[in-house]
């Protein structure tokens, strides 16, 4: 008898982007970039390095599950504590929410070509997860709306989008939302919200506090915190006092907690890291286009490039490696013909496109 379950056996896990040091050590290259994450190309949030400094002199004592950001986090949405849930990033809280509401003959509904990480929470749960075609790299909500059973439980959809950098807009939210029964629970993924937060089409999810909705956002993105693990969610209070039941009782850390109310008030940082992006964003937008690539425009910190074949793109991320710059191939996100580059800052993009303007040039001589 196997000690796991057939789901589990043939599980692939998460594969993160290559870390720097890997590649520095197979390739002896100093001169790394990193794309392949969305990481924050300035680093962390020095306001949130200084609070973890400063609260790590009582870790012999266990953290308080994260009370003190959910207090800062309801203060500053105008939230009751008992809407607000924290965890060591928000993919902590998205695999709650999977072990918390589903049952074993119940199914999670999203797209085709979304975040990883809950196709890999989902399969390890064993359930049935139906996926929907992307529309033009966009959530076909009413394809999605379509596709809803008296089964289906957890609707996950990632606005603005990860892998695709598109958004769906208020006007698709509100329709889609008219044909969500109410067994069925929406996550709203809003890891890069603080970069599409200017768009006026972009629903943010604090006008929509439905009672089946929960929202979960990130401090590892705009605030360069994804090393400390911190992340928070919102919802209705049944359904956070549900997730807390199952939740870990620890976590979040006290330091990654102490790093989360330092970075809600580290404003100077959240300016610098999005206006960087936008720079970046028109920058590489324009050169990727100059060298002939099909690109989706973003409303995120990343770009999704569609080449021709899984073939090509395995042969573009191998390339760029030899050349010290590591991007993220798509293919465990259901988008095998297409790659993932996140936005650096202006010498990163600069040495990425040079590294491409290289790679393509060797394709056109050896095909
Ligand atoms: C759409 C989306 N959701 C969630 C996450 C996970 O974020 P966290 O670091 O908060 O767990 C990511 C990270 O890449 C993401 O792209």
């Amino acid at each position: 008898m196997p000690l796991v379950p057939p789901y589990i056996e043939t599980l692939e896990p998460y594969k993160p982007g290559k870390p720097i040091r890997e590649l520095q050590e197979e390739l002896g290259l100093t001169d790394v970039v990193k794309l392949a994450s969305n990481e924050n190309p300035l680093g962390p949030s020095p306001l949130a390095v200084e609070a973890v400094r400063n609260n790590c002199s009582e870790l012999q004592l266990y953290p308080n599950g994260g009370l003190d950001l959910r207090q800062v986090l309801a203060e500053r949405f105008h939230l009751k504590i008992g809407n607000v849930i924290t965890g060591s990033g928000s993919e902590s809280i998205m695999s709650n929410i999977i072990r918390t509401f589903l049952a074993d003959n119940e199914e999670v509904l999203t797209s085709e070509g979304t975040f990883v990480g809950l196709y890999v929470l989902a399969r390890s749960r064993g359930v049935r997860m139906v996926t929907v075609p992307l529309r033009h790299y966009h959530f076909d909500l009413p394809a999605i709306a379509r596709a809803i059973t008296e089964k289906t439980k957890i609707i996950y959809l990632a606005n603005p989008n990860n892998p695709t950098g598109t958004l769906f807009t208020k006007k698709e939210f509100d329709l889609f939302m008219k044909s969500v029964p109410s067994h069925a629970l929406i996550i709203l993924d809003e890891a890069y919200f603080e970069y599409a937060a200017a768009n006026p089409e972009y629903p943010d999810s604090m006008e929509y506090r439905y009672d089946n909705v929960i929202t979960l956002r990130t401090f590892s993105k705009v605030y360069g915190l994804a090393g400390m693990r911190i992340g928070y969610g919102f919802a209705h209070d049944e359904l956070i006092a549900n997730l807390l039941k199952v939740k870990l009782p620890f976590e979040p850390s006290t330091p990654a907690q102490a790093a989360g109310i330092a970075a809600l008030d580290d404003n100077g940082f959240l300016a610098r890291a999005v206006a960087i992006n936008t720079e970046g964003k028109v920058f590489l937008g324009q050169a990727l286009e100059n060298l002939g690539l099909e690109v989706v425009p973003t409303e995120a910190n990343f770009f999704l490039v569609s080449l021709e074949s899984e073939q090509e793109v395995q042969r573009m991320y191998d390339a760029l490696l030899q050349l010290g710059v590591i991007i993220r191939p798509l293919r465990a996100f259901g988008l095998p013909h297409c790659l993932r580059i996140t936005i650096g800052t202006q010498a990163q993009n600069e040495k990425l496109i040079h590294a491409l303007r290289v790679v393509l040039e060797q394709s056109k001589v050896e095909p």
